[in-house]
């Protein structure tokens, strides 16, 4: 049924083995797609929402380890970190001490269970391009599969469609090129089509605590679980407060009409809504991808759908090759897991500190992490050492790809405790035990090779 693209591309999914629903699934979606739906949410149809504060919720030491035997832990791993030139799991990447954050992950999770006595099993969602090194550098961690359940559970693949007909691409030279996974809205069409749904459910698990591989803040801390056990809300999101630099991201309001709360993508923005959109005082928190669910909630919520959701459709535009832009372009279909926000009647929100809060979207997020601005503890969480977080900028010519990033820090990342921000233009290359203290601003026509044990003061 319908166009002859959306029938070449139900025809290659159903060829490659990918289940009855999520091709369903897709194929909603190509049709919103094929209508030019924008998913717009106009600043007319919200208003400001606001939200309690982790700190000033009370909760039972012993109802949060309750909650927290209860609970399964889910981290989105299928992204391949394409903004920083990675064709693989960001997660395997190196934070220090020779420690990923697949193994700080892994290590958090370990303490916690011994902590708490909880079973707390961890899943990572893998997709087809992430799977098998996630699986390999897991392999160490003998004690951290949980009886009767897998380590790991794979998103769907979706076909990449020509930007200029949508119909699937092909690319004979290396044909994995022509797949995506669908985004991590996939979430809950992956969770209910491998059965795991209905199995965490019979074994008794009450709470999924799902967030990003690469936010290390994402701690699944009894006391988080606690509040949201007891709040008896289907779902919640960890929200934190907009700073000037999340100005152009989303953020949460409430639908007038339905009152449900809803996140709002600036991709779903108008263009005269762009100035309410950017104002930090009208709209306040933006989303931690860090996200609760009950699970027999979401078993009611995706049967009673027949397993689509129907979340905002997100058109990604890349090129088929993303590093390659001399191929094709294609549209790659997409849905966000936390867009599920508005499918829940009761959805609750709550702040936290951005203690929760430490994505690794660029290399120079990731040279914060490597330095010394945070400690790791015996609990292998993060401790924030210096009293604010340095601003970075890495001139993106030298330093955007990971690759080029680590030529240029052979000898790991400076120490940042005292800094409050580093500028780099031009191609700098960091010696051993270099010290940024204060503003620090290094200009592309002097660059040369800082020599070991450099302090770089204000200036
Ligand atoms: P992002 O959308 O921020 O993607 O994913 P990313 O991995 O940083 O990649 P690029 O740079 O945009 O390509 C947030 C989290 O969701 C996971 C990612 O692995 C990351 O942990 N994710 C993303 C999935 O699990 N599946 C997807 O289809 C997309």
């Amino acid at each position: 049924m319908g166009s002859p693209g959306l029938k070449k591309a139900r025809d290659k999914m159903a060829a490659a083995g990918v289940d009855e629903v999520a091709i369903e699934t897709f194929a909603h979606y190509y049709r919103l797609l094929e209508h030019g739906e924008t998913g717009m949410i106009p600043e007319s149809a919200i208003e400001p929402v606001d939200m309690p504060s982790l700190a000033s919720v009370d909760v039972d030491p012993e109802e949060g380890a309750a909650a927290l035997r209860a609970t399964v832990v889910i981290k989105l791993n299928g992204g391949l970190g394409t903004s920083m030139g990675m064709d693989r799991a960001k997660s395997l990447l190196c934070v220090r001490r020779g420690l990923s954050f697949l193994d700080i992950i892994a290590r958090q999770v370990l303490h916690l269970r011994k902590e708490h006595d909880a079973t707390l099993p961890l899943l990572f969602m893998n997709s087809f391009r992430t799977s098998a090194d996630t699986m390999a550098a897991l392999a160490r961690y003998a004690d951290l599969p949980v009886e009767g359940l897998p380590l790991e559970f794979l998103q769907n693949k979706e076909p990449k469609l020509l930007a200029k007909d949508l119909s699937p691409a092909t690319w004979p030279k290396d044909p994995a090129l022509e797949w995506c996974p669908p985004g991590h809205g996939d979430l809950y069409t992956a969770l209910r089509g491998t059965g795991l749904l209905d199995r965490l459910i019979e074994r008794g698990y009450r709470y999924v605590f799902v967030s990003n591989s690469d936010n290390l803040g994402a701690v699944p801390d009894p006391r988080v679980a606690g509040w949201f056990a007891g709040s008896g809300a289907p779902f919640a999101i960890e929200a934190v407060r907009r700073t000037p630099s999340d100005r152009k991201g989303g953020h949460f309001a409430r639908r007038t009409t339905s009152g449900r709360i809803v996140l709002r993508e600036t991709a779903q923005t108008l263009p005269e809504d762009l100035d309410a959109l950017a104002d930090l005082d009208r709209h306040k928190f933006c989303s931690t991808n860090n996200l609760w669910f009950d699970l027999a909630a979401m078993k009611a919520a995706l049967d009673e759908r027949d397993g689509v959701l129907g979340l905002p459709l997100i058109r990604n535009v890349k090129t088929l090759d993303p590093g390659d832009s001399s191929t094709p372009e294609v549209i790659q279909i997409e849905t966000a897991m936390g867009a599920a926000v508005e499918v829940f009647e009761g959805t609750q929100l709550i702040e936290v500190g951005r203690d929760r809060f430490v994505p690794v979207k660029t290399t120079n997020d990731l040279l914060v992490l490597r330095s010394d601005v945070y400690d790791i503890g015996r609990d292998f969480v993060l401790d924030q050492i210096a009293t604010e977080i340095p601003y970075v900028d890495l001139d993106a010519h030298y330093y955007k790809l990971v690759a080029d990033f680590d030529k240029r820090f052979p000898e790991g990342a400076p120490s940042m405790r005292k800094a409050q921000s580093l500028k780099v233009g031009g191609d700098w290359t960091f010696g051993h035990g270099v010290q940024v203290v204060g503003d620090v601003s290094l200009s592309a026509a002097a660059a040369q090779r800082i020599p070991a044990d450099t302090v770089l003061a204000d200036g």
